[in-house]
């Protein structure tokens, strides 16, 4: 395994930590942004206590100002970006009918447009080197809908869609583009989904359980790899059975 340096957006949340360390422990320099310093440094601090360093800069991938200036910082102090994990996302559930435009707009900036604040700034240098690994972290819903999830199900499909138009315009520089969905894992983003509601989905999978952010980790860290050179705009479904699309 060639050590890279490997820029996990969201990287202090659920998925997003297991992705961390994931990539830690196989040898990479990883590095993530955060927006909040005090809970980024007990963050580092409990990652620093795994033996996992991890190079922390701020900046919010909503923003395409501060996400490129994110980049640059990071750049400087980690190292040129080979593998980008697209994985920062929030929720604003409700029904549409319910729903405001800020609902709306806070979920398409932070998990669709923050794929083009992110990757743009990084884009460049990896056809430059001739290599890279980019990953969007998209979801079940984005496949299947979700009832009181307009917003972010539209925002997770087009994920895909960026992921198989980068992937087809980068494929001769060595850079593949890939898609993994999670279903529902057991993270503090979908332990917020009312617990009567929550029972109701997981009586919908298949495998019976909730999904562990390292199941998701996993897979991510296998699209990285070299040998996965020829595997480009994909998107791999981790769902318990939840949604089985072909
Ligand atoms: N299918 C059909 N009807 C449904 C339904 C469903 N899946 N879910 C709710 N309803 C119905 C209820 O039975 C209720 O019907 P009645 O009015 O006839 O009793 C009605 O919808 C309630 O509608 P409201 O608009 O009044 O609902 P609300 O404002 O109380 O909440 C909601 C609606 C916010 C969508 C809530 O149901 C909810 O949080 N649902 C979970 C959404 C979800 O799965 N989010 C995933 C978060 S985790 C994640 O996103 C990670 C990932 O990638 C998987």
């Amino acid at each position: 395994m060639n050590p890279r340096t490997a820029l996990v957006t969201g990287g202090t949340g659920g998925i997003g930590t297991a992705i961390v360390r994931y990539l830690a422990r196989q040898g990479h320099r990883v590095a993530t942004n955060y927006r909040d310093e005090a809970r980024a440094q007990a963050w580092r601090a409990r990652m620093a206590a795994e033996g996992i360093d991890v190079c922390m800069v701020p900046g919010d991938v909503a923003d395409p100002g501060s996400a490129e200036a994110m980049i640059r910082a990071m750049e400087r102090d980690c190292g040129p970006v080979d593998i980008l994990v697209n994985n920062a996302g929030i929720t604003r559930d409700s029904t549409f009918h319910k729903m405001d435009y800020q609902q709306w707009s806070e979920v398409v900036n932070t998990n669709l447009n923050a794929c083009f604040n992110v990757t743009r700034p990084v884009i460049e240098g990896m056809r430059a080197r001739r290599w890279g690994r980019i990953v969007q972290i998209s979801s079940i819903n984005g496949q299947k809908g979700q009832y009181g999830q307009a917003n972010y199900a539209a925002a997770k499909a087009g994920m895909h869609g960026f992921t198989i138009s980068l992937a087809q315009e980068n494929a001769k520089f060595g850079i593949t583009v890939n898609t993994v969905s999670p279903g529902y894992v057991a993270t503090d983003m979908v332990m917020a989904v009312p617990e009567e509601v929550r029972e109701k989905i997981v009586a919908q999978i298949p495998i019976g359980r909730l999904g562990k952010p390292e199941e998701i980790a996993h897979a991510v860290a296998f699209f990285t790899t070299d040998e996965a050179s020829w595997i480009t705009g994909t998107n791999l479904a981790i769902n318990g059975g939840h949604y089985m699309g072909w």
